[in-house]
């Protein structure tokens, strides 16, 4: 595959490829691409994928662009497609890109272009996050040895939530036994996946509980964050000893995860995360500068 778009599109071996580099570079591997040039196009807001993918771009020897999309001229009604065309032109390769759109990846990597580039999905709408599933797989992998038979606890926004979804697709395939957790408002049917609607219920031998940002960007009509907090907020009371404890970030303080198991021992898995996610990314990069493809 030329672009990363959805998890579902890689194989186990690319998986496995990717994880593997991810490993070597976090071990000191070193690699050098001063010719390759990269934009990150993030059309909705970021702080780990855009540093991340930022830094991994400059670890790697490669240059990196931030598209301003409060001063780009899409404002002044140029069509996407013209404008990475226009990049194209000017000689960027790749385009690093999050946005709020449902498979704006899948419909731009059909187009030509100028020359050819690459595309990779930072975060699509509400069903795509590959290299945050990646990462989240791979901290999984280096704490745990396996997901295979483990039992994964997600718990939150499930509905508005496209780490969820990256994340149930890969997990699953590896062989995790994935419980969701949710209040009603938060559910969402998605194809395979149990719901189990009480929190002590579900936390039961949970050997990994990743939890989910509420994500008030996305919601429709009122919820009460008392009631949430009352019912699913992980704490000392409820959480596993010694459970894996996850989240994509950012983290609400005090609504999804009391501010003391955060900032606990095992609260530090959530910063091993952000840390892996550079690892994961340069390994992406590193098969795209490398090889061209995934
Ligand atoms: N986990 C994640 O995607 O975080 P950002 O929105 O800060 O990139």
């Amino acid at each position: 595959m030329k672009h990363l778009d959805k998890i579902e599109y890689l194989s186990k071996e690319e998986i496995e490829n990717i994880t593997d580099t991810a490993k070597s570079f976090k071990a000191g591997r070193y690699a050098n691409y001063p010719t390759r040039h990269a934009a990150l196009m993030f059309f909705e807001n970021s702080t780990r994928t855009r540093f991340s993918f930022e830094c991994a771009i400059k670890r790697l020897g490669a240059k990196s662009y931030v598209f301003d999309t409060a001063k780009s001229s899409i404002l002044k009604g140029e069509e996407l497609f013209d404008t990475i065309n226009n990049m194209a032109a000017i000689g960027i390769d790749t385009f690093i890109i999050r946005t709020r759109e449902e498979n704006l990846i899948g419909e731009l990597k059909e187009k030509t272009f100028y020359r050819p580039v690459h595309f990779i999905n930072a975060g699509e709408g509400k069903s795509s996050h590959p290299t945050q599933a990646l990462l989240d797989y791979y901290t999984i992998i280096e704490n745990l040895g396996s997901v295979k038979n483990k039992k994964i606890v997600i718990a939150g926004d499930i509905k508005h939530s496209r780490v969820a979804r990256s994340n149930i697709a890969l997990l699953k395939r590896e062989g995790a036994n994935i419980v969701c957790c949710a209040p009603k408002y938060f559910q969402e049917e998605i194809d395979g996946v149990y719901f189990e609607e009480n929190l002590n219920n579900a936390l039961l031998g949970a050997d990994i509980v990743m939890c989910l940002r509420i994500q008030t960007e996305r919601l429709e009509g009122e919820i009460s964050k008392e009631d949430y907090i009352k019912n699913y907020r992980i704490s000392k009371e409820n959480l596993p000893e010694n459970a894996l404890l996850m989240h994509p970030g950012p983290v609400n303080r005090d609504v999804e995860i009391t501010s003391d198991i955060i900032d606990s021992p095992q609260g530090q898995t959530i910063l091993k995360q952000a840390e892996n996610g550079v690892y994961i990314r340069m390994a992406v990069l590193d098969k795209i500068f490398k090889e061209g493809r995934i």
